[in-house]
């Protein structure tokens, strides 16, 4: 580990008066130098509450972006700017006005995975952790358009008993861990605990034990007995979840869970993100306030699944 490296990352965050925020998806080596690690709903509140000056995102645009929108006196700053989401670019806020045309009695809910325009547009936001919890609290007698992922979506769906209109997007990294991926692993250790995001597709998901944002998957195996656990998500995950059980075993379903926009976020970025204080995360007022409202609905709504 380069010492000079994470001495300059102290010095300057002491000197931004800056919070480092991490997903965690991060790398370990960001994770470990973050003063919190978390899932969406997690950092989304941290961001919400903090008194430092500037909040380091390390995670994508749409988080930071949530970030910005939540704490607008804040600078946000984003070490690579061209760390995004697939999945928030699969709607824009034109094809969610369209759809709202078609269906205008129909209540928003959007994925917090969705660009600040598109929350805007929307009633509600939520993240995994808390979609079940905020789609049970709509009116029984309004119909819910659900943007942008569709597993997400249906994950709700089989919970809540409702069924919803879903927009066709999805996660490019989720989606390419297979059914085989999961079986595989599942035949090395057949008696691992298998966790799932909400995120992968139905056949997959259909496989697992427990379906779980990442913060739940670490109060899971807090909570668990089990020593051995299969992991169906993005791979940085292991590494919080090791922590939180040196005791216990992980184990990835296959190699192909590795979302390529979390990994562009490095030490070096970080430090260079601090000292140019760049790149800087702005919304426009006017969908900044927008954005706020269903975003605080958000943040407000307690996780109940
Ligand atoms: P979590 O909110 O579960 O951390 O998920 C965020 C994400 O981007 C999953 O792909
Ligand atoms: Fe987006 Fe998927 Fe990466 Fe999460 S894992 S940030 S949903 S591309």
């Amino acid at each position: 580990m380069d010492q000079k490296l994470l001495e300059d990352i102290r010095e300057l965050k002491a000197q931004r008066r800056a919070v480092l925020l991490a997903h965690n998806y991060q790398s370990a080596e960001v994770q470990d130098i973050a003063d919190f690690c978390g899932d969406s709903l997690g950092l989304s509140i941290q961001a919400s509450k903090t008194d430092a000056e500037t909040i380091v995102f390390c995670g994508v645009r749409f988080m930071a972006e949530t970030a910005k929108v939540l704490s607008p006196d804040k600078r946000v700053l984003l070490p690579d700017r061209r760390a995004g989401c697939p999945m928030a670019d699969m709607i824009t806020a034109e094809e969610l006005r369209d759809l709202k045309a078609k269906h205008p009695d129909a209540l928003v809910v959007c994925y917090v995975n969705s660009t600040a325009e598109v929350k805007a547009e929307s009633d509600y936001c939520c993240t995994s952790a808390n979609a079940v919890a905020v789609v049970e609290s709509l009116p029984g007698d309004r119909k819910i358009l659900f943007v942008p992922d569709q597993h997400l979506g249906r994950f709700v769906e089989q919970r809540t008993g409702r069924q919803m209109i879903l927009w066709p997007g999805y996660c490019t990294t989720h989606v390419l861990i297979s059914e085989d991926d999961v079986l595989q692993v599942k035949r090395q250790y057949p008696d691992a605990v298998v966790m799932a995001h909400p995120e992968c597709s139905e056949p997959v998901k259909d496989l697992a034990d427990a379906l779980l944002s990442t913060g739940q998957m670490i109060k899971f195996v807090q909570d668990s007995s089990a020593r051995r656990f299969i992991v169906v998500t993005e791979i940085g995950m292991i590494h919080p979840l090791k922590k939180a059980r040196p005791d216990a075993e992980f184990f990835p379903a296959g190699t192909r869970g590795v979302c390529p926009n979390m990994k562009k976020i490095t030490l070096e970025k970080v430090r260079a993100s601090l000292a140019d204080l760049e790149y800087q995360i702005e919304v426009p007022e006017e969908i900044r306030v927008k954005a706020a409202k269903s975003l605080q609905r958000m943040v407000e709504i307690r996780p109940g699944n």
